[in-house]
């Protein structure tokens, strides 16, 4: 199991939730410290199926060298989710500057791509690949637009690519609304939180469903998505 952007909030979820199941899993993090930070964090979450190291895989050539030693040293991709990047605010469209548009868009869309061209021809047939993006993809939010745009562009990947694999591979897109995680201050019972989101997407790596789009706006959506991938396992 392969999810960079594993530390982060909606990741700790999975991580915590693919331990959990017995998997192999494997985060890349940017940063040294952060991979000290969020081992500490889990605790003994933290066994030793669980390989957290500093890579930059924010590349094609960084992608692709982190999925070839995966390969190598665990003889495989079964699965890979991937919850990249985290949010954007404060700027209409016509008021950002280049590093912004950089930063918020290319950099955060270059990841997912290259994740995705060096994951997906090395998935075993019964993998599943999970993109993960926010309901925004869908509702512009004011202030928010590059946040928005780039998470578009990650869901027609998802349409892009389920068109040209067929039933050949699994590919999920795993829409979130408003997620309880480790940085939200406040919580509301009806949002859905990143347990959930990880028990969900190992729910859809257990099971043989093809990929789909599955929304995860609050949570009642994922307790369905977990009754309805669970009865197709
Ligand atoms: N949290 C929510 O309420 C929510 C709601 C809807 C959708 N989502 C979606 O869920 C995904 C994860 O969100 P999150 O809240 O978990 O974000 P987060 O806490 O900021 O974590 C994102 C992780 O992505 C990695 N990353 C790689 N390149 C990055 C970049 N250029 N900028 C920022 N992070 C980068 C980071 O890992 P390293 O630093 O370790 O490399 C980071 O830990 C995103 O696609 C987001 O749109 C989240």
């Amino acid at each position: 199991m392969l999810i960079p952007g594993g530390t982060g909030g909606v990741g700790e979820g999975a991580v915590r939730a693919y331990l959990a199941a017995g998997a192999q899993v494997v985060v890349p993090t940017r940063s040294q410290e952060r991979a000290h930070q969020f081992r500490d964090l889990l605790g003994t979450a933290a066994n030793e199926r669980l390989h957290l190291f500093e890579h930059d895989y924010t590349s094609f050539e960084g992608a692709e060298k982190l999925v070839a030693t995966m390969v190598e040293r665990l003889g495989g991709v079964d699965d890979v989710l991937a919850p990249i990047g985290g949010w954007w605010y404060g700027k209409r469209l016509w008021e950002i500057d280049e590093t912004d548009w950089q930063g918020a868009f290319v950099a955060l869309a270059t990841t997912h791509m290259a994740m995705l061209r060096a994951a997906l021809p090395r998935l075993t047939q019964q993998g599943a690949y999970s993109i993960v993006v926010g309901e925004s993809a869908h509702s512009p939010v004011p202030g928010s637009g590059l946040v928005s745009m780039e998470q578009a562009a990650l869901a027609m990947m998802h349409r892009v690519v389920a068109a040209e694999l067929g039933n050949a591979k699994r590919v999920f897109l795993l829409e979130l609304g408003p997620v309880a995680t480790r940085f939200t201050e406040t919580t509301d019972p009806a949002q859905v939180t990143s347990a959930q989101i990880g028990a969900v997407a190992v729910a859809a790596s257990a099971s043989t469903q093809p990929g789909r789009h599955v929304r995860l706006l609050n949570r009642t959506q994922a307790e369905d998505a977990l009754v309805s991938i669970g009865a197709a396992q």
